[in-house]
């Protein structure tokens, strides 16, 4: 039997490419592939969180039943044309909680210690003619969640261990967790010394973390994009990055990733990292299983394992 041809949107690690090239017939659209010389036999689509389906790729291929995406978050994949159509859409929760929170605290820490600038402090031997100026204090301060889903809790979980008090915004009340809800997020924000972005990007979150915002969270404020980068207004940011009327930023997520906007670049007050909440060697091993089994159980005519949409 011929095996399933399997459109890849953008390049998985090697590990992923040898075990999706043994099971399907792969085609590669960085590759320039041409589509509509293959459209009739295209059934599944492969993508990542970042790349997604457009609804012109989704449009291109009118036998496609499944798209998997490597990524929890969703938000670039075109669910009016996938609902329309009935193709299925799986994503990768859970399997990445534990390194998207670890990078948060990691990033929480990273600003506020400024480890980045104290091992260039060091390399530069600016130690042995100038003190290391005095940072700020981690523990104990108050951490203001946006979002409380998967990853949410395990940042939350992590910064119980730091005592930090956790409260959150999120539009309904969770009945699971002790932590203070606030139904307003500007009034999170006055009342947090971290505020953590980590709730789904998308048309529904653009800008949430706005001019007010950043105005409450105030000029002692840290803020942290774990999310994606559409959740903040980008100009209010660099404005309030730039005026100082925050102390800092901790990013992981920016609008036009990779290429970003370069007024990030000479900032001193933000610590800026690659979109890799989710990278390492294991948890990409998972996710990208994750994908495959997705595939595997829609072509044996079973139930996804992690349906989404
Ligand atoms: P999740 O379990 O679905 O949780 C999403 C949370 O966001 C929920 O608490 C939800 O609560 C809240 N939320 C959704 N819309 C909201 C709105 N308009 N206002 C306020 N709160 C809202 O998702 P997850 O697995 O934790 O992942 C969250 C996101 O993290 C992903 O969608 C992705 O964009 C991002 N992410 C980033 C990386 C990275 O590498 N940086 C890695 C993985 C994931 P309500 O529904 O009650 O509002
Ligand atoms: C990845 C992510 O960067 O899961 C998500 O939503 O943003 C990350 O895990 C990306 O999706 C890798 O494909």
């Amino acid at each position: 039997m011929s095996k399933p041809v399997l459109l890849i949107v953008g390049p998985y690690p090697d590990f992923d490419m040898e075990v999706l090239e043994r099971e399907y017939s792969v085609l590669k659209l960085w590759e320039n592939v041409r589509i509509d010389e293959h459209a009739d036999q295209i059934r599944a689509l492969a993508t990542r969180g970042d790349l997604g389906a457009s609804k012109e790729l989704i449009a291109q291929l009118p036998k496609l039943e499944i798209i998997a995406c490597n990524g929890v978050g969703v938000d670039a994949i075109d669910f009016n044309s996938t609902r329309t159509r009935g193709i299925k859409v799986s994503n990768t929760p859970d399997v990445l909680n534990d390194d998207v929170a670890d990078l948060t605290l990691g990033l929480m820490l990273g600003i506020s210690r400024q480890i980045a600038k104290g091992d260039a402090f060091v390399r530069s031997g600016q130690w042995a003619t100038t003190g290391w100026p005095l940072q700020m204090k981690m523990s104990g301060k108050r951490l203001g969640l946006l979002g409380m889903g998967r990853i949410g809790q395990a940042i939350a979980k992590r910064a119980e261990a730091f005592s930090m008090p956790v409260a959150y915004h999120t539009r309904n009340k969770r009945d699971d967790v002790g932590y203070a809800y606030y139904p307003a997020l500007t009034e999170l924000a006055r009342d947090s010394d971290y505020l953590v972005a980590i709730l789904p990007g998308g048309a529904g979150t653009q800008n949430i973390i706005n001019a007010e915002v950043l105005k409450a969270l105030g000029p002692t404020g840290i803020f942290v994009n774990v999310a994606r980068g559409t959740v903040a207004d980008e100009e209010a940011l660099l404005q309030a990055l730039e005026n100082k009327t925050i102390a800092g930023a901790a990013l992981d997520v920016y609008w036009n990733e990779p290429k970003i906007n370069p007024r990030f670049f000479a900032l001193e007050n933000a610590l800026l990292h690659p979109h890799g909440g989710s990278a390492t060697l294991d948890t990409r091993k998972a996710m990208g299983k994750l994908v495959r089994d997705n595939l595997a159980a829609h072509f044996a005519g079973k139930p996804l394992l992690t349906p989404v949409g």
